[in-house]
């Protein structure tokens, strides 16, 4: 539970709120200030790795170890691994917006060495994590009796390739920007380290936790399809969009690495299409694998809901859910639209951050908000969640929070001349998301915090 509080507070006490000043800053033509792209640098970091991160980190230690049927190799580490994502996490979110307004004092050696630091740190949590779970992952005897855990390994192995990469690549790159006296790391570099996070560990360990849980918790049909070769198609679709984005790469051969990487980008959005349809979660067209099982419970059992095995005791967790998938999708959408667009030579002005917003806030945080209530009453031995209406209320604050961050930056430019009014809706809107945002995470910490004392 300690990741899962602190990854709340992460949330809470910075990422969120950086995003909300952010949002109203832009929404409302404030000066951007000096410290703008070190603020925007850090509410990446701290959302991806404090936010989605340590949720994943929590959830894998309890979940992995049960699918591969063997304890965590060394549990001493599970605190030590918190502590140092929490110190690492914290020195960068003091650190990094501090560094643009003494870059010539010479308080930026203590700071800069505390930003460079936080990497260190982080890096060696992470290794160590990734150590403690590969032992638990390759460690299975008999892995031949063990088909749910086969059948997502891909995916658990591109999540590890991904971690350390982004770990490295993050410290790397904060000793070049503190070296280099700047205070902001280098936007290509940047660029392609959230890729790699996003591409290569949030999707996957989404997918596989999908691909393992909704059955049981959706009552959906049994996971009968090539859910492997769905993974090397995603890892082929994304190498193919991320690889040509590597700096060097793309600053050798600009014209042909962007055109890979629409023709990546395509496929990628394809491949989460098919995954979505053959998962069913959105379509319900399949039996449930309920209807194939031999014994069926007795007639005198209390009836659980419409469609789903609970009484309602999570509160409607199905409705983010729902919500993260249909937000994969026009995510997905949007990246097949965007490259066959480009390769038509008819670009379409859908911006990088509308997408990255669509997987990171509609998609992940969604999850997140919806198997969160459903999954950590169990881990903590509750039978329900405290308060069922701030489930629902995390959802319509999760809801609106995303409409209101990428939707105005999706309309043309022709409805703000024809209806001026809508300059100011469309500002306040972007402006409040963050805001409303904080909202949606505050509920969920409320709810999972009653849950825990209750
Ligand atoms: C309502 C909540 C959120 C708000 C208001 C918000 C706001 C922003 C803003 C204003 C930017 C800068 C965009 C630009 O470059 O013009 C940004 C970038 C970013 N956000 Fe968010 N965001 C939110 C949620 C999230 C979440 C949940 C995640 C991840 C799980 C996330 C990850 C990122 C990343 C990775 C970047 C790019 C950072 C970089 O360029 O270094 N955001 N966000």
């Amino acid at each position: 539970m300690g990741y899962i509080w602190v990854a709340l507070s992460a949330a809470l006490f910075a990422g969120f709120d950086i995003g909300a000043h952010l949002t109203f800053v832009i929404g409302y033509d404030f000066p951007l200030g000096k410290g703008y792209h070190s603020f925007i640098q850090t509410h990446g970091h701290l959302q991806l790795v404090g936010w989605a991160g340590l949720f994943i980190i929590g959830i894998s230690l309890h979940f992995i170890p049960r699918l591969a049927g063997i304890p965590v190799s060394q549990p001493r580490w599970i605190h030590r691994i918190l502590w140092l994502m929490g110190v690492g996490l914290l020195l960068r979110s003091v650190g990094h917006v501090v560094l643009p307004y003494i870059t010539r004092s010479t308080l930026f050696v203590l700071f800069g060495g505390m930003v460079v630091g936080s990497g260190l740190i982080e890096w060696s949590g992470i290794f160590a994590y990734l150590f403690l779970l590969s032992k638990t992952l390759y460690g299975v005897k008999g892995i031949d009796q063990r088909p749910a855990l086969t059948s997502v390994k891909p995916y658990f192995s591109m999540m590890l390739v991904g971690w350390l990469f982004y770990a490295s690549l993050n410290l790397i790159l904060l000793i070049q920007m503190v070296l280099s006296k700047g205070s902001m790391i280098s936007p290509a570099w940047n660029e392609f380290s959230i890729q790699i996070f996003v591409g290569l560990v949030l999707l996957p360990v989404a997918f596989a936790f999908s691909i393992r849980t909704f059955p049981l918790y959706f009552r959906l049909a049994p996971i009968d399809w090539p859910v492997r070769r769905v993974a090397y198609a995603y890892l082929f679709a994304f190498c193919l969009q991320t690889a040509p984005a590597f700096p060097p790469l793309s600053d050798l051969i600009p014209q042909a690495s962007f055109y890979l990487s629409q023709i990546g980008m395509l496929l990628k959005g394809g491949v989460i299409l098919w995954f979505v349809w053959k998962l069913d979660i959105l379509t319900r067209f399949r039996e449930p694998w309920t209807g194939q099982r031999t014994l069926q419970p007795a007639s005198d059992r209390r009836p659980t809901r419409p469609g789903m095995p609970d009484y309602g005791e999570f509160g409607r967790f199905e409705r983010p859910v729902y919500a993260a998938y249909v937000w994969l999708v026009v995510g997905a959408f949007f990246e097949i639209l965007l490259g066959i667009a480009t390769l038509w030579g008819r670009p379409v002005s859908i911006g990088n951050d509308v997408i990255r917003h669509l997987y990171l806030l509609g998609f992940i945080t969604h999850l997140i908000f919806g198997m969160s209530v459903r999954m950590i009453p169990g881990f903590i031995k509750k039978k329900r969640v405290a308060c069922t209406q701030l489930v629902d209320f995390t959802f319509w604050l999760g809801t609106v929070a995303t409409i209101c961050r990428i939707f105005p930056l999706l309309l043309p430019s022709a409805i703000f001349g024809a209806v001026p009014a809508s300059v100011w809706v469309a500002k306040t809107a972007f402006a409040f998301s963050g805001i409303i945002g904080w909202l949606a995470v505050l509920c969920l910490a409320g709810n999972l915090w009653k849950t825990a004392s209750s």
